[in-house]
């Protein structure tokens, strides 16, 4: 009646912004991700522990996020399920454009999976991670991984295994607080306001197909253009809502203005911004010292994180 499981974040290198149905917050746009590894959310899941569903986040209650952890317990464990004693552990800035909410209803999944018994298969436990947040299905998968938006449920698929393409990911911390808009907000808000929504939704199967090609041959140059246009359309689509959403602050210009000048100097590297201030700046294991150094020198970064290409959410010994 106990499980732990662990899962990394993941960032989209062609990303979701929007939602095709809301009630069953399914995605209007395919994506195309890199799971990282050292970051991390460890959740343990705990069936029969008391009256009522109870949840701690990094040691602190937590009744704010309790109602959505509830419902994907019920949707993978049944709503004749037990009550849950839910701990969640994080070892980076959660709820600031890091993408903790795919790290925690990925593991979240799995471990409800396990501690209940159900033995949903991967693909079924990634589908109840996205109805709980679109971001975290890809979660459930390692290395570089497609989320299909699918006719009548998302579909997805590994391109590359954490060992196929051995990337790097540096992560700018530039402000670690709370985000001012929350996704899924974000994403109604912009298809209901910006001007930029349709043609966003109308390029996007042109931009995934530019970057699976990409990841397939291997080619960092074409992807990198491509995940650096994905972002910044975005990121357009964001800025053009109504009221505006902008996450960036000065210190995420300079970042990018930083990555622009390595990439001008010969550097493999990128960078991709989500809901949030951060950058992250993905290049080869090459590039990786000069891409740390620059955004450490690049005034408003308050801490660097650095991450390859990580596994699949994926049950733990306690
Ligand atoms: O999974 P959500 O609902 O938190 O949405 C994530 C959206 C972005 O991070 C901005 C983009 C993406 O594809 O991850």
């Amino acid at each position: 009646m106990q499980a732990t499981a662990e899962a990394h974040p993941n960032i989209a290198l062609v990303k979701y912004w929007g939602k095709r149905d809301v009630a069953r917050n399914l995605p209007a746009v395919s994506s195309l991700s890199v799971t990282l590894d050292t970051l991390r959310t460890r959740m343990t899941v705990e069936f029969g522990s008391g009256e009522r569903d109870a949840l701690s986040v990094n040691g602190q209650a937590a009744p704010a996020m309790l109602g959505r952890v509830s419902r994907c317990l019920d949707s993978v464990a049944g709503n004749d399920r037990p009550a849950a004693r839910v701990t969640s552990d994080s070892n980076f800035p959660i709820g600031a454009g890091l993408a903790s909410s795919a790290s925690a209803f990925a593991a979240l999944v799995v471990a409800a999976d396990a501690a209940s018994g159900k033995a949903h298969d991967r693909l079924a436990l990634a589908r109840l991670a996205g109805a709980a947040s679109g971001s975290a299905a890809r979660s459930l998968y390692g290395g570089l991984v497609e989320l299909d938006a699918g006719a009548e449920q998302i579909e997805l698929v590994q391109l590359a295994a954490a060992d196929d393409w051995p990337l790097r990911v540096v992560v700018a911390i530039t402000d670690e607080r709370t985000k001012p808009v929350a996704s899924g907000d974000g994403m109604i808000r912009s298809a209901g306001t910006s001007p930029f929504y349709s043609s966003w939704l109308a390029q996007q199967e042109d931009d995934l197909s530019t970057a699976r090609d990409a990841v397939r041959d291997r080619d960092f140059e074409r992807l990198a253009e491509v995940a650096e246009h994905n972002c910044l359309k975005m990121h357009s689509v964001m800025w053009t809502s109504r009221p505006p959403i902008v996450y960036w602050n000065s210190a995420t210009l300079a970042c990018m203005e930083a990555v622009r000048e390595l990439r001008a100097g010969g550097h493999a590297v990128c960078f991709t911004i989500d809901a949030g201030p951060q950058v992250k700046a993905v290049c080869l294991p090459a590039s990786v010292e000069a891409v740390s150094a620059a955004l450490a020198a690049t005034p408003g970064v308050v801490d660097l994180l650095t991450t390859g290409v990580g596994r699949g959410a994926r049950l733990v010994d306690q």
